[in-house]
């Protein structure tokens, strides 16, 4: 191990400051903020939060822990058992968390990706003690190559007192080189961020760091959690076709080239069936910026469709991982990974006119949209990039299933009961049965757009008989207050919503 070591880590003198896990972990006090390193289940430190849960089962701790986004290898589970986590920060995908947050154990504090980095730099998240950083090598001035996401990993490093580095030994040496880290001015002297092109290349290939602040090198071997996107299915398949219909229609219009704009996708398996379709549509020389690059973006880049990718981590199923990192150096011209505060940053999602395709859970008949809250109460995942890329893309659009739980749950409701993408920022929704194009239209030509193509026909009456009450009574965005909230008290009280229509 030592002597691969020795390949990837030029720092003078680094041997001194290898040490074990546990060790590493020691320097972990009770009340600290972490920064780690992790988004979507990728390049997250691996060894050392686990090291971390074992010592808090007797020797209780708290912190506040922020990373890029969610972290694979159950760490979000093992440390919500382990009680280590006080806080948490900004979107995490773990069952187990999940069920802490929503019980009040853990304060969680849902962000828009972009922005944690700039919050903290700013102060107004207090100061950072410790960066735990996977790390695919280390440079001779200490700078960290690092492994399948950036995330936040940079400006963690950067702010924080101390930085634990976990040496991966089982990554592609070729992933050096595959990184932009740039890292923007402080205000108010800030230069315009020079990203024109998803392809453009602005910083270095390595976090810089002072490398007097790297307290420990641990080194690893740990794989990233295989994603976990189902294939497509019907219903996700018809959520496809229907948009790749609408963009082919764009293009007729004249409002698109063939080549679109460039693409972002959520994760998970509609977003994946969607640019899966692209596959086959009448498409070419397409580009992603996004957050995220999945099995779908490589199946593209393979087809020839699309010509460069950009994004903060790469999120693979085991079959294409094998495919993707064993030949890496095949794709490395093509793909770009940069920190989340650039791969979601507003103004270049504004200035390239990014198409954004994210996921609802909800949306209701004016196109307001609930990505993160069921019932209006409990946390799912956190609204992750969407909001980033929703409020400032040239097209921003939400797909979802009209119904969830098996069609107990209509996912298009007269009123959401938690908003996070609001009327102003959703030009388009998609369902299974059809897409409504909201663009240019007021609030009540909205409701019958989304009612007729997108609610199943199930919960379409029920829907109807609202908006006619509501508009009989009047107003710009018309409701009856009483019952706007109805159809989810009688999901809470029934676990359907089926009552709404008898
Ligand atoms: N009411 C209650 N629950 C609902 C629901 C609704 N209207 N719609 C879906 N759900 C439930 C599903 O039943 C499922 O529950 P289960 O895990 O117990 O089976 C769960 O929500 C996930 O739904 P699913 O249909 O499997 O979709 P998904 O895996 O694509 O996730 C989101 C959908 C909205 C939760 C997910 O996309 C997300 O977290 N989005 C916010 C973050 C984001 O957009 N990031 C994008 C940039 S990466």
């Amino acid at each position: 191990m030592m002597h691969r070591a020795e390949q990837r880590c030029r720092l003078p003198g680094w041997r001194d400051r290898i040490m074990s896990a546990d060790d590493a972990a020691a320097l972990i006090q009770d009340g600290m903020t972490v920064g780690m390193s992790g988004f979507t289940r990728a390049g997250e430190a691996k060894d050392v939060p686990l090291a971390l849960a074992r010592r808090a089962e007797s020797d209780p701790l708290k912190i506040t822990l922020m990373t890029g986004a969610s972290l694979g290898n159950d760490i979000d589970k093992r440390l919500t058992e382990a009680h280590v986590l006080a806080r948490r920060m900004p979107f995490q995908v773990d069952a187990t968390l999940r069920r802490a947050i929503n019980a009040g154990e853990v304060m969680f504090i849902d962000q828009h990706l972009s922005e944690t980095v700039e919050l903290l730099r700013n102060k107004q998240l207090g100061k950072l003690d410790v960066a735990i950083i996977e790390a695919s090598a280390i440079t001779e001035d200490g700078g960290i190559v690092p492994t399948s996401s950036v995330g936040n990993s940079a400006s963690f490093a950067i702010l924080a007192d101390k930085v634990i580095i976990e040496l991966n030994l089982a990554t592609p040496e070729a992933m050096i080189g595959l990184h932009d880290i740039y890292i923007p001015q402080m205000r108010p002297r800030r230069q315009p961020i020079p990203v024109t092109a998803p392809d453009t290349r602005i910083g270095t290939h390595y976090i810089p760091i002072a490398p007097e602040k790297i307290a420990a090198i641990v080194l690893t071997e740990g794989k990233d959690s295989p994603s976990t996107v189902q294939p497509p299915s019907t219903d996700t398949q018809r959520i496809a076709s229907h948009l790749i219909r609408f963009f082919e229609g764009e293009v007729e219009a004249g409002r698109l080239t063939s080549s679109l704009l460039p693409l972002q996708a959520g994760i998970g398996t509609v977003a994946n069936a969607v640019m899966n379709g692209l596959i086959e549509g009448p498409f070419e020389n397409l580009t992603m910026y996004s957050e995220v690059l999945q099995d779908s973006t490589f199946d593209l880049l393979d087809s020839g469709k699309m010509t460069f990718a950009s994004g903060s981590s790469i999120t693979l199923s085991e079959e294409c991982g094998q495919r993707v990192w064993n030949d890496l150096e095949r794709y490395k011209e093509r793909i770009v990974l940069r920190p989340q505060e650039m791969s979601n940053h507003p103004g270049i999602v504004r200035r390239l006119g990014i198409i954004a395709i994210n996921t609802a859970l909800e949306a209701d008949i004016y196109g307001n949209v609930n990505s993160t809250h069921v019932n209006g109460t409990h946390m799912m995942n956190g609204i992750g990039g969407s909001g980033d890329f929703a409020r400032n893309g040239q097209l921003s659009i939400f797909v979802t299933s009209s119904t969830a739980k098996r069609g107990e749950l209509s996912s298009f409701v007269p009123f959401v009961s938690h908003v996070d993408h609001n009327e102003h920022d959703v030009d388009i929704l998609v369902s299974e049965h059809g897409l409504a194009d909201l663009r240019g239209l007021a609030p009540r030509e909205r409701a019958v757009m989304i009612i007729e193509h997108c609610a199943d026909p199930y919960y379409r009456p029920a829907l109807r008989t609202y908006f006619e009450d509501a508009c009989r009574r009047g107003g710009h965005t018309p409701h009856c207050l009483e019952k706007a909230l109805s159809w989810h008290q009688a999901a809470i009280e029934h676990g359907s919503m089926r009552s709404v229509v008898l």
